[in-house]
């Protein structure tokens, strides 16, 4: 085994076991992380890419295949972090290689980010052969148009739903894998949001937008591994009842009349009746889509009798994120808002239409990201 990528597998292989198995300070972890970063500069160019495609490493499209052992152990220590790609990028030092390692001998999920190592996930949609171009991979620098392309699928999905037809959830849960990963390792939640560009596309757009923010707030509480993504699961299939309401009044430009705003008001009733039917569905999703027009003091829609201020923390997460995103879009009735005034907005309804912990969170999470786009 002489390639350099080969011997940077066993070095790195090495060097994260070394972490595991001695103290921080032990002169071994300097040492092999030192010999690791100097076998990765024997190769890395602009960019070094390094992918899971099928159980098997590959580093800049060639397949590791005689590195077994190592890149059988380095297969599983990305898959227990929920990374599939990984890339070096020129500039990347030895401390970012250091981190990165320790990192990744932990038992613990998710990774976080590094200014040289970008990591991510292999779009299994078309990433199944190790010889395909570049474009098999998400790229982390595009994350807006990675954002487009989710809508696109959801677009896809929603077309097949129909009350004799049903939703292909495996798709879905892809799309939130995704979206998941993308948001534990991206530094701005911004990036992600997409703009509404044409009046038809606003149900997906505003899906996958409420979903990001859901999964964004989600993350910030602390939540991790299947409730986070339950959570977002839940928020892209919040308003699912919409596509049993008329186009007509869906995309009406003008006010809605009385009879027409009673029926948009079905859509939680119709959407959480829909997903219930659904086997194998997570219980939070029908559960968000019946209460994401409720509010924190029992008030909104639907009406409930007993018990109405009992609202599911997942639907409370969904409806700051749903008010959100409702307000900063363009609507054919009133302008966009700009993000602060929409903030200011939301923390005048804490306590009333919000659970205030949770606009509390939201703001500060939202501001500090802000920040660091800026
Ligand atoms: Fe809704
Ligand atoms: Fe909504």
């Amino acid at each position: 085994m002489t390639d350099p990528q080969k011997q940077f597998i066993a070095a790195l292989t090495i060097a994260i076991s070394n972490c595991s198995l001695y103290a921080k300070e032990h002169e071994l972890i300097e040492e092999s992380a030192k010999k690791t970063f100097a076998l990765l500069n024997a190769f890395l160019d602009d960019r070094t890419e390094m992918m899971i495609i099928e159980n098997e490493l590959v580093i800049n499209k060639l397949p590791m295949r005689d590195a077994r052992l190592h890149s059988t152990n380095l297969v599983k220590r990305f898959k227990r972090k929920g990374i599939s790609r990984i890339d070096f990028v020129k500039g990347v030092t030895a401390a970012e290689i250091k981190q990165f390692i320790t990192d990744l001998s932990t038992t613990d999920e998710g990774i976080q980010t590094y200014p040289h190592i970008k990591t991510g996930v292999v779009d299994v949609g078309t990433g199944s052969s190790a010889t395909g171009s570049s474009d098999v991979a998400l790229d982390l620098d595009r994350a807006s148009s990675f954002t487009e392309d989710q809508v696109e699928k959801l677009k896809e999905i929603y077309h097949t739903v129909s009350p004799f037809k049903k939703l292909k959830i495996t798709d879905l849960e892809a799309i939130v894998a995704r979206f998941v990963a993308t948001i534990s390792r991206e530094i701005s939640v911004l990036k992600l949001l997409s703009p509404v560009k044409s009046y038809s596309n606003y149900t997906y757009v505003h899906s996958i937008n409420v979903a990001v923010l859901s999964i964004f707030q989600a993350e910030s509480l602390g939540l991790r591994g299947k409730v986070l993504h339950d959570v977002g699961l839940s928020a892209v299939l919040h308003d699912v009842g919409k596509l049993f309401i008329s186009k007509e009044i869906l995309e009406k430009k003008g006010k809605l009349d009385e009879k027409e705003f009673a029926e948009i008001t079905h859509h939680p009733s119709y959407g959480a009746g829909y997903l219930a039917n659904i086997d194998g569905i997570i219980r939070m999703a029908p559960i968000v889509a019946f209460e994401h027009h409720r509010r924190f003091d029992g008030t909104g829609y639907p009406t409930l009798t007993m018990n109405g201020k009992n609202q599911h923390i997942a639907s409370q997460i969904v409806a700051i994120s749903d008010f959100f995103d409702a307000l900063r879009s363009w609507r054919p009735y009133r302008k966009s808002l700009d993000t602060r005034e929409v903030l200011v907005l939301m923390k005048k309804n804490a306590g009333t239409d919000f659970n205030p912990m949770l606009v509390d969170n939201f703001v500060r999470a939202f501001l500090t990201a802000l920040a660091k786009q800026e």
